[in-house]
């Protein structure tokens, strides 16, 4: 397929599902995980992004999730976010699926956001379950903080060995299912369930883009692949959907 034809279909409203990945944040200075700069070739995933890492050393997944959550609320949305949440506007039937914890998507506009992760800055405690979104606070001081019922807190993010949320993925699945065009952004797709999903739409006879600078495991199944950054790429399709009314 080529981005004209590309274009020509989005022009017709199809159904639209969009997978993203750290990828589309890189540009916002936020590192990926897999990549050169990536956060797991500098930390263990086993020592911090697991329950058994918790249990054993809450303090030090504290650290770790303080300082990415530092990073986060410095960055802005970059020209891809942007660019996506204009495409929600202009597609009526358009869902964004995101492995992303940071929020960026939904700070750019996105509305229909399933986070397949969580999010960073849900603090969720592990005896009670109450959640509380701290975006809008300042960093705690606390080394771990606790909930009113005196169980500890956690970040509210989904883990190695941890199941996703079961109603996002159900919907995530949907949207893969059914749609027509499936975009996979920004993310290497190594990680299930969310790796399956590009997988998924591709046998249902979608049309898989692929915006990344690099060969991915979706590579093989895409109908179109851009080897650009999310922020040069999407805002040059969304200028083509200039002419589709927004809804
Ligand atoms: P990865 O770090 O595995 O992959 C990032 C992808 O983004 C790579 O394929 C890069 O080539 C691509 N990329 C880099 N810069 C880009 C740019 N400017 N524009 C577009 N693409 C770019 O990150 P994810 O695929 O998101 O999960 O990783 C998936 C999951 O693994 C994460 O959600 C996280 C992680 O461990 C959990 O913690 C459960």
């Amino acid at each position: 397929m080529t981005l004209n034809e590309l274009i020509d279909m989005l022009a017709r409203q199809p159904r639209v599902a969009v997978l993203t990945g750290s990828g589309i944040s890189a540009e916002s200075g936020i590192p990926t995980f897999r990549g050169a700069d990536g956060l797991w070739k500098q930390f263990r995933a086993e020592e911090l992004a697991t329950p058994e890492a918790f249990r054993r050393d809450p303090k030090l997944v504290w650290e770790w999730y303080r300082f990415r959550r530092q990073i986060i609320r410095e960055a802005e949305p970059n020209a891809g976010h942007l660019a996506l949440a204009e495409m929600e506007k202009r597609l009526p039937h358009f869902v964004l699926i995101t492995q992303n914890v940071d929020g960026l998507h939904q700070r750019s506009g996105s509305r229909k956001v399933i986070e397949l992760h969580g999010n960073i800055f849900i603090d969720r405690c592990v005896r009670c379950g109450k959640e509380v979104d701290r975006s809008l606070d300042p960093e705690s001081n606390e080394e771990i903080p606790h909930c009113e019922c005196g169980g500890l807190f956690r970040p509210g993010v989904v883990w190695f060995g941890e199941t996703l949320p079961p109603d996002a993925l159900d919907r995530a699945w949907n949207a893969a299912e059914q749609c027509e065009v499936f975009f996979s952004i920004g993310t290497s797709a190594v990680v299930y369930p969310a790796a399956g999903l590009p997988e998924l739409a591709h046998r249902r006879g979608a049309r898989v883009v692929e915006i990344n600078p690099e060969a991915t495991a979706v590579s093989v199944h895409a109908d179109l692949i851009m080897r650009e950054s999310a922020a040069k790429a999407l805002p040059e399709i969304v200028a083509h959907l200039q002419s589709v009314k927004p809804s």
